[in-house]
């Protein structure tokens, strides 16, 4: 059911997570109270979404600073200073911009899980997308945690995890011969969020390849099984995307993955990150 907040509309979109918020014009700077509104919109349904946005890359930066300081490209090289934070997710090689290209489907992943600190928000704006596909699906990590049995959790909590960015171009698969100069990071199995206390679970198929305190065998299975949860049906929430949408979801409590699509159809999104902080 909708419910109004200062004046705003919060539009919950499934019961895993996702909202869609209305009542805000993403082109103009936000006072305070509508923002408190949209934060604690997002952190109750840890992905927002704003239709119908007609946004510059000025605009996507100026709401993406309210949440914190932004993140540079990875690679350091970008177009122009005003580029210095986007990236473009695209399968389009003529953006002109700093690309991530990116074709077909992806198995889920929170974004940065290789770093010390991940990015804690990811915005992404839908500027040309297929006919068909190119979702991208949402996976409540609080949901995945809460619901494994209690043993599980007590066996997991504390136990640390290595993420690793590996996966040889291709995002259907962990690498079998993982490269130790790739970027990795050992976290928490379960990660506290440090604005709502609660805890994630924080492994995902891409990218998590081993639980140090159990045995290899122990980890594949266990890491399987903490998959094959976390992305049932009843945690995720798949977004179809129009243009003008402008999605932010937030890296601590959720990990996303992205559905198949035809390669022969653009795919354009502008991607801005904001830095995360120490999170155990
Ligand atoms: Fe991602």
């Amino acid at each position: 059911m909708a419910t109004a907040i200062a004046d705003i509309e919060v539009i919950p979109l499934s019961d895993a997570c996702g909202a869609e918020i209305r009542g805000v014009d993403l082109t103009k700077p936000l006072d305070g109270k509508t923002l408190k509104s949209i934060e604690q919109a997002w952190y109750d349904h840890l992905v927002i979404v704003f239709r119908d946005q007609d946004i510059s890359n000025e605009d996507q930066v100026r709401f993406c600073r309210y949440f914190g300081d932004l993140e540079d490209v990875r690679t350091g090289k970008f177009a122009n200073e005003e580029m210095r934070h986007t990236m473009m997710i695209t399968n389009v090689t003529d953006t002109g911009f700093q690309t991530a290209l990116e074709n077909g489907d992806m198995w889920f992943h929170s974004d940065q899980c290789y770093y010390e600190f991940p990015c804690r928000a990811s915005t992404l704006y839908a500027i040309e997308i297929p006919k068909v596909g190119g979702n991208t699906l949402f996976a409540n990590c609080y949901a995945a945690w809460e619901t494994l049995p209690a043993s599980l959790r007590e066996k997991l909590d504390g136990l640390k995890a290595r993420n690793i960015y590996d996966y040889a171009g291709n995002p259907l698969k962990r690498g079998d011969n993982i490269d130790p100069d790739a970027p990795q990071y050992d976290h928490p199995v379960a990660r506290t969020h440090p604005e709502t206390g609660r805890k994630a679970l924080y492994v995902n198929r891409l990218m998590t390849d081993i639980i140090h305190e159990l045995s290899e065998q122990e980890s594949d299975e266990t890491l399987q099984k903490l998959f094959e949860h976390s992305e049932k049906p009843e945690f995720t929430y798949e977004h179809v995307w129009q243009v003008g949408d402008l999605v932010m979801w937030d890296n601590r409590c959720s990990m996303h993955a992205r559905t198949d699509f035809d390669p022969g159809e653009r795919r354009m999104m502008r991607r801005i990150t904001v830095k995360g902080e120490d999170v155990r």
